[in-house]
């Protein structure tokens, strides 16, 4: 099933810059699609589309069966409370502690009482590798992880069904980062969770991502598991593989490419068809 489908989708700005062009995208229950893309290549905008923030100039953009701009206030109700997000700015309420931030998705349900809604809030905070004594810290008081981190339990508060991260791991160190995939992991077998994220850390992406996305020149460049994008020619992809040094992952990812590559070679030379064997050389490597 289905759980977000972009159909056609072309978004253009008001004053006329086109950001997606003919992008169509099915992204199934229980998958984890990734989304990469340059700076300013409308990542963001792509899920402000999904979470029915902003239209698209054209196409359709179906989630969890409703086609968003079609549905009534009390729809669109029912369906934030089956997805959790994380904006890319964390987005918490300054005035608002912690705990209240979290609580927040909670306490509109009207329907929690406050004791539980104390109990919830306490142990996602423990989920994701906050301390009982910042619940009561304001943002300001925060750093970028920990803001990364209660915007999180804040998205997954609801149990949500659908989770929509935006660059979730930037700004944590390799621990925090490698805890918040063991978190995507955990929820992952414990329910039919779908998330679309984007991200650049390859880390996150080796470790969780069944499909990549590829946003480039206002299109989807290719969607794909990621031994298949790691060979695909076009330019931004081999840059952004080749300019991810560090962690394990990319090792990982350096020694896999380099496998995939040679395979590829290797088919060539035996007359096979391979799509990997089209691959432009690739720039920076000697
Ligand atoms: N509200 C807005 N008003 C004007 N331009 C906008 C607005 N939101 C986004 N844009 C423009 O749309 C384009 C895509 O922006 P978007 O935030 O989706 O990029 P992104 O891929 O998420 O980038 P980053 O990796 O830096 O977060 C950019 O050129 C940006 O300047
Ligand atoms: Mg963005």
């Amino acid at each position: 099933m289905n759980v977000v489908e972009l159909d056609h989708i072309s978004t253009q700005l008001p004053g006329g810059k086109l950001i997606h062009q003919d992008i169509s995208l099915q992204i199934q229950s229980g998958e984890v699609l990734a989304i990469i893309g340059g700076s300013g290549s409308g990542k963001t905008t792509l899920l402000r589309l999904m979470l029915g923030l902003q239209s698209p100039s054209q196409g359709e953009v179906r989630v969890l069966g409703q086609v968003l701009g079609r549905c009534d206030g009390l729809a669109m109700e029912a369906l934030r409370q089956r997805w959790g997000v994380l904006f890319q700015q964390g987005a918490l309420f300054s005035a608002l502690n912690v705990f209240d931030n979290v609580a927040l998705p909670l306490r509109e349900l009207k329907t929690v009482p406050e004791p539980l809604i104390g109990e919830l809030v306490m142990h996602k905070l423990q989920q994701v590798g906050l301390a009982p004594d910042d619940a009561l810290k304001l943002p300001a008081e925060l750093s970028g992880g920990m803001i990364k981190r209660v915007a999180l339990a804040r998205a997954l508060i609801l149990d949500p069904q659908l989770l929509f991260l935006d660059e979730p791991t930037a700004g944590l160190d390799p621990a925090s980062s490698k805890k918040f995939v063991q978190l995507i992991e955990g929820l992952r077998r414990e329910m039919a969770l779908t998330v679309v994220m984007v991200t650049h850390d390859v880390d996150t992406l080796f470790a969780l991502a069944d499909r990549i996305a590829v946003l480039a020149d206002q299109r989807l460049v290719t969607v794909a598991p990621l031994q298949e994008v790691l060979v695909h020619p076009h330019p931004f992809i081999q840059h952004f593989f080749l300019g991810h040094g560090g962690g394990d992952g990319a090792q990982e990812i350096q020694a896999l490419r380099h496998r995939l590559l040679q395979d590829a070679a290797e088919l060539a030379d035996i007359g096979m068809p391979t799509s990997a064997a089209q691959t432009a050389p690739v720039q920076g490597e000697h």
